[in-house]
């Protein structure tokens, strides 16, 4: 018989070396998780940036049991249920004006596949489907799907699985820690790497172009944030192109910097939005794409009777996630979440400080109530693995990404709390010698 943790394959994880030495939580409730053990977490993370609301929020196991108990299940190919209509009604009156139309998905990565196939078959659908072309980013993260792994932009998602979409090309990432180190809020410098795409313009010819794809802030790959005026000039430039703009804020959702949406507190507004993990506040997989109604409307063409967009998920809209969406948007609206992030980020930034003159910690990068604590490289392999573990020995559960610590924490977070994430970072990363 083989040990109890044998058989689960664990995604994005090194198995071998975790099984070694498990990290096993079992209940969570408010900012903290517990683990097997009976040790207490403080959750720097929001779990995987998606319990905005924090953990164990009694309002929505309520609404989740009630749908549960009353209907399991129901299609939503030519079949429907109240609650998918209100969800939807609900996002679009949060989210940026004028993307009013709303298509369920499961989480973020079929949001993200669902918005690359909703720009191609809109290009086509208005007579231009010669631009069949997807313009990505460097170091962007959206996803796992082969759409989302080819316009994305780290290489380690890429590198084992063959040729991938043809005709993507990627613009350059936006990451300058030379002439941006240490800034609070939207760096100064680089507003001009949105000038690239008037260059893949040049080569390709805007006709094969169907859409960029962007993270507004990238997070995967250690918290990347736009510099001032970027969005807003890869706004215009797609614009005058006729090359639809996406921005994919499965991260960015639902009040990680201090908005509903990043868009909203950049004024930027794309064509086509993807969301997932704060939808439900983690607690249920589900995720959305926020669509213009000008290209709904493109597709709203032919006979009545004709399915306009062949495309669709058996859990697409799903009740019981509905409900857990739902609950979740109550929540948000009373205790006003979704502007938390901009009310305690002045003294997000300032507790940041702490860690400034660490050894080895060479940028900080924050906005909302995300942050980024890059580390000097290491010879021994990345230092921000062995200060997660340190933390998580110490009571605080923090993500590593190469040789980022990214900090994300429920919008629930205390003033005390942020100083208690603070105080045990510093300490882990002290002990890196
Ligand atoms: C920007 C972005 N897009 C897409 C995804 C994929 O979401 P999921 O893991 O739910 O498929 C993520 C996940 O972290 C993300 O950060």
């Amino acid at each position: 018989m083989s040990a109890a943790t044998d058989h689960f394959w664990m995604p994005f994880t090194a198995n071998r070396q975790f099984k070694a030495n498990p990290r096993l939580l079992e209940r969570a409730e408010g900012m903290y998780y517990t683990d097997v053990e009976g040790r207490t977490v403080l959750d720097g993370t929001a779990g995987l940036w998606c319990c905005n609301a924090g953990h164990g929020r009694p309002e929505i196991t309520e609404a989740v049991s009630r749908q549960l108990s009353q209907m399991d299940y129901a299609p939503s190919f030519q079949m429907g249920h109240p609650l998918a209509f209100e969800l939807a009604e609900r996002l679009a009156q949060i989210g940026p004006s004028g993307l009013n139309r709303v298509f369920f998905t499961n989480s973020g990565s079929e949001s993200v596949d669902t918005a690359l196939k909703l720009a191609l078959a809109y290009q086509k659908a208005i007579g231009q489907g010669s631009r069949t072309r997807l313009i990505g980013r460097e170091m962007g993260y959206h996803g796992v799907g082969f759409g989302g792994i080819s316009v994305g932009g780290m290489i380690n998602n890429r590198r084992a699985f063959g040729p991938l979409l043809p005709g993507v090309d990627h613009l350059s990432h936006t990451l300058d820690i030379e002439r941006n180190a240490f800034t609070k809020g939207l760096p100064e410098q680089g507003a001009e790497k949105a000038d690239e795409l008037e260059r893949l313009v040049t080569l390709h010819g805007a006709e094969t172009i169907a859409a960029v794809i962007v993270e507004p802030m990238s997070g995967s790959a250690g918290v990347i944030i736009p510099p001032k005026g970027y969005l807003q000039r890869l706004r215009e430039i797609t614009r005058k192109h006729g090359i639809l703009l996406i921005f994919d804020e499965v991260i960015t959702g639902f009040g990680r910097v201090g908005e509903a949406f990043a868009s909203q507190r950049w004024g930027v507004t794309p064509d086509i939005l993807t969301c997932a993990k704060g939808l439900t506040n983690g607690t249920l997989p589900m995720g959305a794409v926020l669509v213009s109604d000008s290209i709904h409307q493109a597709f709203m063409t032919g006979p009545e009777s004709a399915i306009e967009f062949f495309h669709g998920y058996t859990y697409s809209g799903h009740p019981v996630a509905c409900a857990a969406a739902l609950a979740t948007l109550d929540i948000y609206a009373r205790e006003d979440l979704l502007h938390k992030a901009i009310e305690l980020e002045a003294y997000w930034q300032s507790a940041l400080d702490l860690l400034k003159d660490l050894p080895s910690v060479v940028d900080i990068r924050t906005v909302g109530l995300v942050a980024g604590i890059q580390l000097a490289p290491d010879a021994q392999g990345p230092k921000a693995y062995r200060v997660f573990t340190q933390c998580f020995a110490d009571g605080l559960l923090v993500r590593a990404s190469g040789d980022v610590i990214a900090l994300s924490p429920p919008l629930i977070i205390s003033k005390e709390q942020i100083d208690q994430i603070m105080s045990l970072l510093a300490k882990a990363i002290r002990s890196l010698g």
